[in-house]
């Protein structure tokens, strides 16, 4: 699990997000690559030098853009680079984060804790739903 920033990582975490979200989920590269990548925190899961997932976590303590590549998952790569985004919120100060979860993933998320609030609605043509959570100064497992 490497920790970067858009300037370093940009090929790499582009390789796997395109994959996932743009080819995959059809989501539309305008509202894939946004202004917000620049200030975010970064996570990206390799093997060897392959990048095979991403997360971001940005300055509100906002979690997004969770992606691991299809082939790669069910093997724990998701679960270590949520792990990672949750210690380096710890680590930033943050007392809470919070994610919009696409409605298919929202219980791989509860396992971390993370509890739906409000309403679902659309993004990128994909129901959402808001879902928080609470971050201690310790790890929860
Ligand atoms: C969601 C995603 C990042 C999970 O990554 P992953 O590497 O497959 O997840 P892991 O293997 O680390 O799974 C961790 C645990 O969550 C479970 N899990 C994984 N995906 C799940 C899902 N969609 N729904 C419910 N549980 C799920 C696993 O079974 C595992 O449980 P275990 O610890 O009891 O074995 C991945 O499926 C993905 O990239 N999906 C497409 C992009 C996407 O939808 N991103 C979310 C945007 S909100």
């Amino acid at each position: 699990m490497v920790r970067t920033t858009w300037a370093a990582g940009r090929e790499r975490l582009h390789a796997v997000r395109h994959a996932v979200f743009v080819i995959e989920q059809q989501v539309p590269e305008d509202e894939e690559w946004d202004a917000a990548d620049a200030q975010c925190s970064h996570v990206l899961a390799l093997s060897g030098n392959v990048p095979i997932g991403t997360g971001r976590l940005d300055r509100n303590g906002k979690i997004g853009r969770m992606a691991v590549l299809k082939q790669w998952r069910g093997r724990d790569v998701g679960k270590r680079i949520m792990q990672e985004l949750l210690d380096m919120a710890r680590e930033q100060g943050f007392e809470r984060v919070y994610l919009n979860a696409q409605i298919t993933a929202r219980s791989f998320y509860e396992r971390f804790g993370f509890i739906a609030v409000g309403e679902l609605f659309q993004e990128a043509n994909i129901e959402h739903v808001r879902m928080e959570k609470a971050v201690n100064a310790q790890r929860a497992t």
